[in-house]
């Protein structure tokens, strides 16, 4: 059907000409010898107004309806009020009618109803502006790093090394266990891959082989982990930024990850304004502030043992009381963020029995080099480290974590020949829209949110 974009129509030099636009109508009214339709075909937030003669053309009432879809042939004109532009109809064709239990009605559009029906809560004004920042953050990510000459490598979803380490894995498998095998071992022998095999919950071992080639590269797919949290941050499938850069400590991919963070949002407030302005005014009163405020200082940087002693110092009783060696939980981070320093954190150098085996040791034998970027209102949306580039340490914490070498072989590897510094980070892709949009709950930021119990 040729038509053309909406977006393009408000944005371009239509005026005066006759063009024919295709959409679902969001609202209509109608005097004796007038109707307007508010047509959206999605292309941008906001609606075309469609002008109707009604002593020159009498169209199908269920035109009118709300959710009806509709492909209109008209002339471009002034409005009448404010500085846009509207269509005059002179055919306004039925594609599709829409009877009224549909269920996207102006009443009853709360985010936890909205959730029962992902297949029709994308035609509302907050789905319709968070997918397109989602859409825009990930070109921007695209181009951050392909302006600084990063690679862009796709590593393997199916996997047999668990890069975190904490169990979290799917398994992937053809057939189902089977009590004739004597033991686990013989019974994934026979599966598919002969051995155990599951989702990655994380692209960057695969990536420090790439980064030991092309000196930058990042990924960007989906992780997968059978998290059990029932969280407002958790999904058993996101998707994962992984930038690993070679030649390259703590304190530089600490700049590198500030950099890019505050990219992506001078990115997104400039590409979606319209967007944005409707997060400020409906969803976090203040966010645009808030982040310009981001984008214009710099973020705080903490070391975990500090980070300890004002949680210890803190006016607050914690259900989780804090000690020296224990990991933070969210209402530690959030006491950080938004009581204390009111602005992204990277706390530094947490202890070595709360992080991954892959971390460099510090030289005080307790601490490893790694951040963890926390921010107001959601927590921790980077985990990032220096990697341990040293042959004997990295194969003796595998060790100490009992870790099956034999699926590490090819990493370890890269310690042996022309070894280097290098770091890296991951950025969970929806918890960095929450963050932008101001929306609250990772469900809402996801187009199939697939959680514990939940994969509708
Ligand atoms: O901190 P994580 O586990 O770090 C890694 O996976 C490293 N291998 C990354 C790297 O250094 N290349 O996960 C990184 C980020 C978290 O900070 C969080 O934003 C996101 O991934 N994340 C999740 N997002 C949604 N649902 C989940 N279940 C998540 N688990 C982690
Ligand atoms: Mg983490």
């Amino acid at each position: 059907m040729k038509h053309t974009d909406i977006a393009d129509l408000l944005k371009g030099d239509f005026l005066g000409k006759q063009v024919t636009v295709c959409g679902w109508v969001r609202t209509s009214r109608e005097s004796a010898s007038v109707a307007f339709l508010e047509l959206s075909d999605g292309t941008c937030f906001a609606r075309l107004q469609i002008v109707i003669d009604k002593t020159k053309l009498s169209p199908d009432p269920e035109c009118m309806k709300n959710g009806a879809s509709v492909c209109v042939t008209g002339a471009v004109v002034k409005a009448f009020k404010g500085e846009g532009v509207e269509l005059n109809a002179d055919t306004v064709a039925l594609l599709g009618k829409c009877p009224p239990e549909y269920p996207i009605q102006k009443k009853r559009t709360t985010l936890e109803f909205l959730r029962t029906i992902p297949h029709l809560r994308l035609r509302t004004n907050t789905f319709n502006a968070v997918f397109r920042v989602r859409s825009v953050a990930a070109q921007a990510i695209h181009r951050y790093f392909h302006e600084r000459h990063y690679v862009y490598v796709n590593t393997p979803i199916i996997t047999a090394s668990d890069c975190e380490g904490a169990g979290e894995m799917f398994r992937v498998t053809t057939q189902p266990f089977n009590a004739a095998y004597a033991s686990e071992e013989a019974y994934f022998k026979n599966d598919f891959f002969g051995q155990k095999a599951g989702l990655s919950v994380s692209g960057q071992l695969e990536g420090e082989v790439a980064a030991m080639a092309f000196s930058k590269i990042y990924t960007f797919g989906p992780s997968f982990r059978a998290e059990k949290s029932n969280t407002t941050r958790h999904l058993a499938e996101f998707w994962h930024i992984e930038p690993e850069v070679a030649f390259a400590e703590l304190p530089d991919i600490i700049e590198i990850a500030q950099d890019m963070i505050k990219y992506l949002i001078r990115a997104v407030l400039d590409e979606c304004p319209d967007e944005m302005d409707f997060f400020d005014k409906f969803m976090e009163k203040g966010l645009k502030e808030k982040l310009l405020n981001v984008v214009n200082s710099d973020f705080a940087v903490l070391d975990y043992t500090d980070a300890v002693g004002l949680l210890k110092k803190a006016d607050v009783k914690f259900a989780y009381p804090v000690e020296w060696g224990c990991d933070l939980q969210t209402e530690h981070e959030k006491y950080l963020t938004d009581v204390v320093f009111k602005k992204p954190v990277f706390v530094t150098n947490y202890p070595k029995e709360i992080k991954s085996f892959y971390m460099k040791q510090n030289p005080d034998g307790k601490t490893v080099a790694a951040t963890d970027l926390l921010v107001p209102g959601i927590g921790e949306i980077i985990g990032c480290s220096e990697r341990e580039a040293d042959y004997e340490k990295l194969l003796s914490a595998m060790k100490a974590r009992k870790m099956d070498l034999s699926a590490y072989k090819q990493y370890l590897d890269l310690r042996l020949f022309g070894s280097v510094p290098h770091s890296g980070f991951g950025l969970g892709f929806e918890r960095f829209v929450m963050y932008v949009t101001g929306v609250e709950n990772i469900r809402d930021v996801t187009l199939f949110p697939r959680a514990v119990g939940n994969i509708m």
